[in-house]
């Protein structure tokens, strides 16, 4: 396109072109050049500085909002050097043509001009490629992610299946203490991942008792050595368990750990304080709050003041002082939900 309100400048300039090979539209109004850019895929847009109606300038200004990919030259006397410099600085033009003007001169910038913009719209049209292979590959990404995830659900709800088969009280056991080690949890303020491991590992952190017999695991009298031995072990064939599934590996630790206790005395591996997981001591004082809460063969459930009371009695023996803060501060006015169609909603 060619802008400029003299005729004989609008006939040689298109001659020069035209004989080269350039497809060329003149214009001599400058309003009417700006109406029409959005209209064609220019390539190139030379405007005459010293217009009556409207200066080259704002032109090619206008063509910057409308014809963006065009590459923009303006064409000025001398004179006009200021104008030039200014032009240049502010990105409105990529090259300036000189008046009177050389033709070979004019030819060179015009080709240099028309080189530079094809070689913009093959990168553009590279980058555009890119970024569609790109999002077309997040989007499969995405939807794996999605159906692993999903998978990952129904075998967290098919291995509670598991446990509700074997013990309908222990199915309750792990939901109760899912749920209160939830709210510990959150008065913590862990982080998202940390929470989803603490929620699978307090579902299933007495998986292991699937394989205790239920001679052994429903006695009501005292259990005899040989039985509390097989019974101890519940937290190693839990992790071995859930090590088969890798998204509860990280869970599975936390399971194997959740009878260790703060002062070295609990099994199966006598750990003591820092090496045993935070996860796991928020797991075991929630472990231990719900089953002193709940109603077994040798016991009556404990009311909340009697239960806090032996909790925090065991700051510094089952777990350290920390967490017996945390867990009084969040669950001193609640009551766990009695009813499993409550606890069932969130788990
Ligand atoms: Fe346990
Ligand atoms: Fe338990």
């Amino acid at each position: 396109m060619i802008v400029d309100d003299e005729h004989q400048v609008l006939k040689a300039l298109d001659r020069t072109l035209r004989e080269t090979g350039f497809e060329v539209t003149l214009y001599d109004d400058p309003l009417r050049a700006i109406e029409n850019m959005d209209e064609s895929h220019w390539d190139l847009i030379i405007a005459d500085y010293r217009m009556p109606k409207l200066s080259g300038l704002e032109v090619l200004k206008a063509a910057k909002q409308n014809a963006p990919y065009a590459v923009r030259i303006l064409m000025t006397g001398y004179a006009d050097i200021d104008v030039i410099i200014k032009a240049v600085n502010e990105g409105s033009i990529y090259k300036y043509i000189a008046k009177p003007w050389d033709n070979q001169q004019f030819l060179s910038i015009v080709q240099e001009s028309v080189d530079y913009k094809l070689k913009n719209d093959e990168n553009r049209r590279l980058v555009s490629e890119i970024m569609a292979e790109n999002s077309e590959w997040s989007g499969i990404a995405k939807s794996l992610e999605h159906k692993i995830m999903e998978m990952s659900e129904q075998g967290v709800q098919a291995l509670l299946r598991t446990i509700r088969a074997k013990d309908e009280a222990l199915y309750k056991h792990s939901l109760s203490v899912a749920w209160v080690s939830g709210r510990v949890g959150d008065s913590l303020g862990l982080k998202k991942a940390d929470s989803q491991t603490l929620r699978l590992a307090a579902l299933f952190h007495d998986i292991g008792k699937i394989a205790i017999r239920d001679r052994i695991l429903l006695k009501t009298d005292k259990l005899d050595p040989d039985e509390r031995e097989q019974m101890i072990h519940h937290p190693e064939v839990g992790a071995e368990i859930l090590k088969e599934m890798d998204f509860m590996r990280e869970v599975s630790e936390v399971v194997l750990q959740h009878h260790e206790r703060h002062d070295g005395s609990g099994y199966p591996r006598g750990l003591s304080g820092g090496s045993i997981k935070t996860l796991a001591r928020i797991l075991s004082i929630s472990d231990i709050y719900v089953a002193l809460k709940e109603e077994r063969s040798y016991k009556l459930s404990f009311s909340n003041d009697e239960a806090m009371t032996i909790i925090k009695n065991e700051a510094g023996k089952a777990v350290d002082e920390i967490i017996v803060e945390r867990f009084y501060k969040a669950m001193s006015h609640v009551e766990i939900p009695s009813t499993l169609a409550e606890l069932e909603e969130r788990k």
